[in-house]
């Protein structure tokens, strides 16, 4: 089994010095902090299993650290150190959440018990969350930037009413995340999330994607098919892409926002659906407006409460913790230890530019974790597009394999597959589990093949 982390947080250089000795002696690994503030990063950065905290401390005292560290994280047992154990500490820091305390000056057997216990309790919460857990942190909004908590504050604003939602913001911003959210705290959240993605349907489909139509009502329609807006009916309804919908679908929409029913193509009968719309688009829609793209009227009706998600690169505080978060997420799914991040990292992590946000972010740490051997995540295992200020060091994505003149057969292979790569990885948004699970390779072997290539969402267009 792998070693144990545990965090030491104390000022006395003394105190840490021993504790380290007696730690490594049992074989567990030792990280010191001798600040509070100190010890919140390494909290973040290193991923430790347990934290032993002092309580007089200069600066931030130790129930601060703990109060600040139960907002980062609830799950890190706690063991809080004092030499000045009065009860009321004790009783304070239990209240806040800490595990046990010790009075100094102590035995190292017993700090060493308390450590003992608190891994094992930790390791059966561990247990009991892992399978609720793998179900609620796929949807859980991660972040803390001002311009998150925003965002937060209006999703909790919207959720419980009927108000219709535009959610607006780049490519891979977390809109749809947002929309699921919504839904989850509304009043609806028993009923059906309905997705539609406009973008993606044919254009001859669409209204009977969205309407649905009676049996016969057109050549195709060999079934009668129920619309997307019936099967949310007292549900959520997401209207994704939003922007791409033609004028016509716009107007039938519009429609429905307007009389609260709908008419399934070839019948003449109208529905009533009790349907609560959250729309989103990637598109600038007051553009679209200008250009005569899209109908103001549809956009008045739609953006009740509009909803705008910054892009990763406005918010790069929040860097840090979505990539502890996506860390700890892939070496779960992979059963790997969690690794750590060096402060370098994480700092070129922060400055990249984000063009895929969320998404690319997320797609990065997956691939550092498969690719990164050791137990230790530096910046030259960063692609190059990040470690490099300024990013876009890799090859441009464009080009396919006609424009090979003269080379080997090797170049003409490998041009093609990168071609044939980026391709597939357009059509799928940059997904990369779906685009692996599309061509039918394992995800690793997908990762490699962006290294080899230095294929990334960055450097694409
Ligand atoms: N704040 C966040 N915390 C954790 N994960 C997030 C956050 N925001 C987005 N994600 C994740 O990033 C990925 C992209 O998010 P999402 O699909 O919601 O973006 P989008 O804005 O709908 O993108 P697109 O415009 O390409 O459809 C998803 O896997 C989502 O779970
Ligand atoms: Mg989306």
């Amino acid at each position: 089994m792998a070693k144990s982390r545990i965090l030491v947080i104390d000022d006395e250089a003394a105190i840490r010095d021993s504790l380290k000795m007696t730690l490594e002696y049992e074989g567990y690994e030792f990280v010191g902090a001798a600040t509070g503030q100190e010890g919140l990063v390494l909290v973040e950065r290193e991923a430790p299993d347990l934290v032993l905290l002092d309580v007089k401390m200069p600066g931030m005292d130790g129930i601060e650290v703990l109060e600040r560290l139960r907002a980062m994280n609830d799950a890190i047992p706690v063991v809080v150190v004092s030499g000045h154990g009065t009860i009321s500490t004790a009783v304070e820091a239990t209240k806040k959440g800490a595990f046990d305390f010790i009075e100094k000056p102590f035995a190292s057997e017993r700090v060493l018990v308390s450590l003992r216990n608190a891994l094992a309790q930790r390791q059966l919460h561990d247990e009991n969350r892992s399978l609720k857990k793998a179900v609620e942190v796929r949807h859980q909004m991660v972040g803390d930037s001002s311009a998150l908590r925003n965002v937060m504050a209006a999703v909790g604003r919207a959720a419980p009413t009927n108000a219709t939602v535009l959610i607006q913001g780049e490519s891979g911003v977390g809109k749809e995340l947002v929309a699921r959210t919504i839904h989850r705290n509304s009043l609806r959240s028993r009923e059906r999330f309905v997705q539609v993605n406009c973008a993606a349907i044919p254009e001859e489909l669409i209204e009977s994607e969205l309407f649905g139509h009676e049996k016969g009502s057109f050549t195709g329609a060999t079934e009668k098919q129920v619309g997307k807006f019936e099967q949310a009916d007292r549900g959520t309804i997401f209207l994704d892409e939003v922007g791409d919908m033609s004028h016509k679908t716009q107007a039938k929409v519009l429609r429905v926002l307007q009389e609260g029913e709908v008419e399934r193509l070839g019948s003449a009968r109208t529905i009533k659906v009790d349907v609560r719309v959250i729309a989103a688009t990637n598109k600038n829609l007051e553009e679209e407006i200008e250009k005569g793209h899209f109908r103001e009227d549809l956009y008045f009706r739609l953006a009740v409460i509009p909803i705008h998600v910054p892009p990763l690169r406005e918010r790069p505080d929040d860097v840090p913790l979505l990539v502890r978060h996506y860390m700890d997420g892939f070496s779960r799914e992979n059963n790997m230890r969690p690794k750590r991040i060096t402060q370098a990292a994480l700092d070129a992590l922060q400055r990249h530019r984000w063009k895929g946000n969320i998404r690319e972010l997320c797609n990065t740490v997956e691939r550092m974790i498969i690719m990164t051997g050791g137990d230790t995540i530096d910046v030259p295992d960063l692609p190059s597009a990040v470690r490099v200020p300024g990013g876009a060091a890799g090859v441009k994505a464009g080009g396919d394999g006609a424009e090979v003149k003269g080379g080997t057969l090797r170049e003409f292979k490998d041009h093609a597959e990168r071609a044939y790569l980026v391709a597939k990885l357009r059509e799928n948004g940059w997904n990369i589990s779906k685009t692996a699970e599309v061509i039918d390779t394992p995800r690793s072997n997908l990762y490699k093949k962006l290294e080899q290539y230095q294929i990334s969402q960055e450097t694409d267009g």
